[in-house]
């Protein structure tokens, strides 16, 4: 139907006769002249009707926003005065001999030009028309750039892509399932893979060396900006490799692409650190290291003081004392303290002390705080060093259990790095290892896997049951920029190993033969050591296309109540469908129980 896109005209195409397809982005009357900027996914063009040809300008003269057209003319350049410097096209334009109007268009239910301000549920509602908007055709098209890119990588690295089943069984991550009824199993039900995590352990076992996959995961959790009910991992499994030949192909990978696609150079090697290395500094496992401020532990200055506020968790083994500093936070006022005292308020924390260093050099007379009044100014002369602090500055404070200060004061780091303007303008890829294999279940007497039940502790099975609770696994992470891109481990490959660390989470014989039998009879069938790692695309995507929801570069995205409002789903189904899947619903909402 076109000889030309619309985006793809320039100078070197002056005289020609073309033939162009697009939507109506912009229709301008210029006294007896009409001018339509005609728009596909390459860009826009304008093209120009004069009423030297009556009846494609009387034509012209009809067509609104967002009409599909087809017009034939000739390529000339804009007069002077006109031209467009801010367009790729802006030199030239196309004067319109003919005029098709494909199809037409209502008017569309929100503009697609600049910083759009429409509810987001209305953009869902209208995605085909929010993803027309240039800056979605971006996203999209880098999406596309990367996942070519990814897939070169891994294919000249010998990578099978092979599938696995969406139509499957539980496998842990985390996260409820989405349970799928079988028909044909009445009261059995499908789980949608959480990860491939499994099948692609099996795939090693098999014998396939090497295999990725770009695959959806499900999983039904609480979503936040960066997590989808429904979303996409490039999931990598390798036989016969370590752990550091693991992470230094994935570097590669990970170098290579922000180089290729972004024109960046990330560092070689990434920096690492240790799990307990990073909660200590940065009260996170996954630490922005843009942002500079440090936590500094203090409990053992504060074991004898009388502010129980602070000698509470400095005696207790699992309470944790730190302070933060802010360079040049004393300019903060009163009203911002006590708003970040709510902020804090979010992860637990019953306030937040702080200590105003107004003059450095003029002793306690020189600082401002509500709790100078309970420490010994010893004690505040050795949290002033320790924090390195200068005139100018501001120290918080956090003082309860180990968590709840991780997870306050690491949020409030990243806060006033970020408010502040302190956080540095590069990317900053960090490897984190060394996680425990366990975390303690609060409400419960037994352990959790940090990573997955199916990831390798660093020691012999004697010693994992001997201490379980200080047992390093062999998993990493890939963070960038505070964001986790990516999680995998080395894999237990040996079936007892695999059934003491069921045993350690509490998941009994009988349980583990009927969840994961066939993985514990398929580890006895000669299975490789072997390990892997799958990324979260997309939020790769969003991290690289500066977006700031995961919903920006993903084409149909849920809403954060785990739903479509284009096509209206999740959706009732009928009382037949239901009886035929042998469902009775205990609850309908809005109706009577059902009767089936
Ligand atoms: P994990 O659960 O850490 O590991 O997931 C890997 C990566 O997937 C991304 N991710 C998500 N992205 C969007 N929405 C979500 N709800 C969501 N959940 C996770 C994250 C995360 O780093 N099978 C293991 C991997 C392995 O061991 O090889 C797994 O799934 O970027
Ligand atoms: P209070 O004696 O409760 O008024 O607290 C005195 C100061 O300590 C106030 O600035 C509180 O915000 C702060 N504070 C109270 N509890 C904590 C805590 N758990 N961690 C850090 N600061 C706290």
């Amino acid at each position: 139907m076109r000889t030309h896109t619309c985006g793809e005209l320039t100078k070197s195409n002056l005289g020609q006769e073309v033939d162009l397809c697009g939507w109506v982005h912009r229709r301008r009357d210029h006294g007896g002249v009409i001018f339509i900027d005609l728009r596909d996914r390459s860009g826009l063009m304008q093209v120009v009707f004069d009423p030297d040809t009556p009846d494609t300008f009387s034509l012209a003269e009809s067509v609104r926003a967002e009409y599909v057209l087809k017009v034939h003319g000739k390529v000339r350049e804009r007069p002077e005065g006109t031209v467009n410097p801010g367009l790729p096209t802006g030199q030239i334009e196309v004067l319109v001999s003919e005029l098709d109007v494909l199809n037409r268009s209502e008017t569309p239910p929100f503009p697609l030009e600049g910083d759009i301000d429409v509810k987001e549920e209305i953009r869902l509602r209208y995605r085909y028309i929010d993803l027309r908007r240039p800056e979605m055709l971006e996203r999209l098209k880098l999406r596309t750039k990367i996942t070519r890119n990814l897939r070169s990588f891994l294919d000249q690295k010998g990578f099978y892509d092979i599938e696995t089943p969406y139509l499957t069984k539980a496998t842990p991550e985390g996260a409820r399932d989405y349970l799928v009824p079988s028909r044909t199993h009445e009261g059995a039900f499908f789980a949608l893979p959480q990860s491939p995590q499994l099948y692609k352990q099996l795939l090693m076992i098999a014998g396939m060396d090497r295999y990725y996959q770009i695959a959806r995961c499900f999983r039904d959790e609480d979503l936040r900006a960066d997590r989808q009910p429904e979303f996409t991992q490039l999931d990598i499994e390798t036989s016969f490799m370590d752990e550091e030949g693991i992470m230094d192909l994935m570097e590669d990978m990970v170098r290579k692409l922000f180089g290729e696609v972004l024109e960046q150079e990330l560092p070689d090697p990434f920096p690492r650190m240790t799990y307990a290395e990073a909660m200590r500094r940065y009260g996170s496992d996954r630490p922005d290291l843009r942002i500079e401020l440090e936590l500094v532990d203090i409990a053992d200055l504060m074991k004898g003081v009388e502010f129980k506020v602070f000698s509470g968790p400095a005696n207790d083994p699992d309470g944790r004392v730190a302070a933060l500093r802010v360079p040049n936070g004393s300019k903060l006022s009163r009203k911002e303290i006590n708003e970040l005292t709510a902020f804090v308020a979010i992860y637990g924390a019953k306030g937040l002390a702080y200590i105003k260093v107004n003059d450095r050099q003029a002793g306690k007379a020189g600082l401002q705080s509500p709790i100078l009044k309970f420490i010994p100014d010893e004690i505040v002369e050795a949290i002033l060093d320790r924090c390195a602090v200068e005139t100018g500055d501001l120290i918080f404070f956090g003082a309860d259990k180990q968590t709840i200060v991780n997870e306050s004061l690491g949020a409030l780091r990243v806060k006033l790095g970020c408010d502040l303007g302190m956080a540095k303008s590069s990317w900053q890829p960090l490897w984190v290892v060394d996680f425990p294999m366990f975390e303690r279940d609060p409400g419960r007497k037994r352990w959790n896997a940090l990573h997955h039940p199916f990831t390798a502790p660093s020691g012999s099975r004697e010693e994992l049951q001997a201490d379980p609770g200080n047992m390093i696994s062999r998993a990493y992470d890939l963070v960038v920029n505070g964001m986790e891109l990516g999680g995998g481990s080395i894999r237990i490959h040996d079936a007892q190993m695999q059934e003491t660390v069921f045993e350690l989470l509490g998941i009994g014989e009988e349980e583990s033969r009927t969840k994961f039998g066939f993985l514990l009879d398929a580890l006895k069938y000669g299975c490789p050591p072997h390990g892997g790692i799958a990324f979260g695309l997309d939020r790769l995507v969003m991290l690289m296309a500066g977006a700031s929801t995961i919903r920006d570069v993903m084409a149909f995205p849920k809403t954060q109540t785990a739903a479509c409002p284009m096509i209206d789903a999740p959706a009732r189904v009928s009382d037949a469908q239901l009886k035929e899947l042998g469902i009775r619903l205990r609850t309908r909402p809005g109706a009577e129980a059902a009767e089936t």
